[in-house]
């Protein structure tokens, strides 16, 4: 059989089964995708919200969640918590800067317009600002948030959707 050149990458909904992958996924990309703008402990805080590993699943099966596959391999994960929120966004970094959060973040913005929503919000850390930024989203305050004992800075980003059927 012959290797195939181009890795494969396809979006499905998530499983229960995925938890423990998507709990590993979230650690990596908090250690390795954050450091420019938040400290190591802000760091370690912030990957230990999926130690408890029942509770992160019970988060992501209460809400509508795709994953992103590379060749059948989880990748990354986004999460709709509710009609307009963005709730967890993370790419693996061995998987960053190669379009899985565009493709992830097209989907799940399909989805929203598809489902008759005015708009999208998402308290964007500041690492991801930018890509928000790029697709459109504006910022409307900043946040603090505390995690165990540290506190966090976030932005609430909001992007307008073009109503449903509209031709653009
Ligand atoms: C934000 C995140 C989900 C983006 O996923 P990704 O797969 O790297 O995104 P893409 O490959 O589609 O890249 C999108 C854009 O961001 C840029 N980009 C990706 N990673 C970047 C980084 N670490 N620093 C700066 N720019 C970056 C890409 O060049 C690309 O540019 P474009 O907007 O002109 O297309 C990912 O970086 C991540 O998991 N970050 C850590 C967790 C996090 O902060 N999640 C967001 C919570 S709201």
């Amino acid at each position: 059989m012959m290797a195939r050149a181009h890795p494969t990458l396809a979006l499905r909904p998530y499983l229960p089964a995925d938890a423990s992958l998507l709990a590993e996924i979230f650690r990596a990309s908090v250690e390795e995708l954050t450091e420019e703008d938040y400290e190591p402990a802000q760091q370690e805080a912030w990957a230990s919200l999926a130690d408890d590993e029942e509770a992160f699943a019970v988060r992501l099966g209460k809400h509508l969640a795709l994953i992103a596959t590379l060749d059948g391999s989880p990748v990354g994960f986004i999460s709709l918590d509710n009609p307009t929120d963005i709730g967890l966004f993370y790419v693996h970094p061995a998987a960053a800067g190669q379009g899985v959060g565009t493709m992830l973040y097209d989907a799940i913005e399909k989805l929203a317009t598809g489902r008759g929503g005015s708009h999208l919000l998402v308290e964007a850390s500041d690492n991801a600002i930018e890509f928000f930024q790029r697709r459109g989203f504006e910022p409307q305050q900043r946040n603090s948030i505390a995690v165990g004992d540290e506190w966090l800075s976030n932005t609430t980003m909001k992007k307008k959707l073009a109503a449903k059927g509209a031709v653009s």
